[in-house]
């Protein structure tokens, strides 16, 4: 692939944007090829998925250089397309990790937005260009972004602050973790590894009860809840993690 590279580091994917000489800058071409790598056995079947950016910048947004002379049809054809791969980022059965340093602007943001997990390196400056391009958050982003911070503080990052750091994204609670700078691909595996050695039905279940739950009236949700359990209890590693307990070495 010419953007995206794939590498497994155990049972850990980790998928890394390439285009540095332009910071990462989401063209169609390489939004085609992470679209493509989602829907891969490598990330479908990982116990954790890491994504990264090359060279200066997690990823400075959708290019711009593209946005001009597409009609309604155009933009239809690529929600329907590839466009969509925002959403199937964000309903990845394994968990997923983002790893920001640099730059998170835009349609980065929105992908960072739609893993589990961000770590975002101290110096690394998030932002929602878009209005002032003339255009909206329309990734899955607007919509992710007032259900991690409430409606008033949405409008205030969207509407009147340019740029925000690192540590006030975690304050916001958009960040899971700050580290100094260079350190955010080292931590962003670690967490992976962690996640990877989970029960991994367990983790799945539980990345997609949290999904469902959002929008559910309680009753369904408690529904959900007991239906999922009833499902994980009876499987190899809930007896085994319950066999483990109770064989355990006591002093
Ligand atoms: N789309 C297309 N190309 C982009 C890009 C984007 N979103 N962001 C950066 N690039 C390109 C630049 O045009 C430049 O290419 P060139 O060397 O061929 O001219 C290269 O990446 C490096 O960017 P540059 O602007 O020279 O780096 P910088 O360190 O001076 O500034 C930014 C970095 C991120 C502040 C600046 O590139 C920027 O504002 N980018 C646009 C961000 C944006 O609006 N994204 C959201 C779109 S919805």
């Amino acid at each position: 692939m010419a953007y995206v590279d794939v590498e497994m580091r155990g049972s850990v994917c980790l998928v890394t944007l390439r285009r540095e000489k332009k910071l990462n800058a989401l063209s169609t071409a390489l939004e085609a090829e992470l679209d493509s790598v989602l829907g891969s056995p490598a990330t479908r079947d990982a116990g954790c998925v890491v994504l990264a950016g090359s060279g200066r910048a997690f990823c400075a947004g959708a290019d711009v250089t593209e946005f001009r002379d597409q009609d309604a049809a155009a933009i239809m054809r690529y929600y329907d397309g590839v466009g969509n791969l925002y959403e199937r980022l964000a309903a990845l059965p394994a968990p997923t990790v983002a790893a920001l340093h640099g730059y998170c602007l835009g349609g980065g943001l929105e992908l960072a937005l739609a893993c589990d997990f961000r770590v975002a390196e101290e110096p690394t400056r998030l932002g929602f260009p878009e209005v002032g391009l003339g255009i909206i958050a329309s990734s899955g982003g607007t919509h992710r972004l007032v259900r991690l911070v409430g409606p008033a503080r949405a409008k205030e990052l969207l509407l009147l602050r340019d740029r925000f750091t690192a540590e006030e994204a975690r304050e916001l609670g958009l960040v899971t973790e700050v580290v100094p700078a260079g350190g955010a691909l080292a931590r962003a595996l670690e967490l992976a590894e962690r996640l990877a050695g989970l029960p991994a039905p367990a983790v799945r279940m539980t990345k997609r009860a949290i999904r469902l739950v959002e929008d559910a009236p309680r009753a369904s949700a408690t529904l959900v809840e007991r239906l999922a359990y009833g499902m994980l209890a009876q499987t190899p590693e809930a007896d085994a993690a319950a066999r483990a307990f109770v064989e355990r070495p006591r002093v």
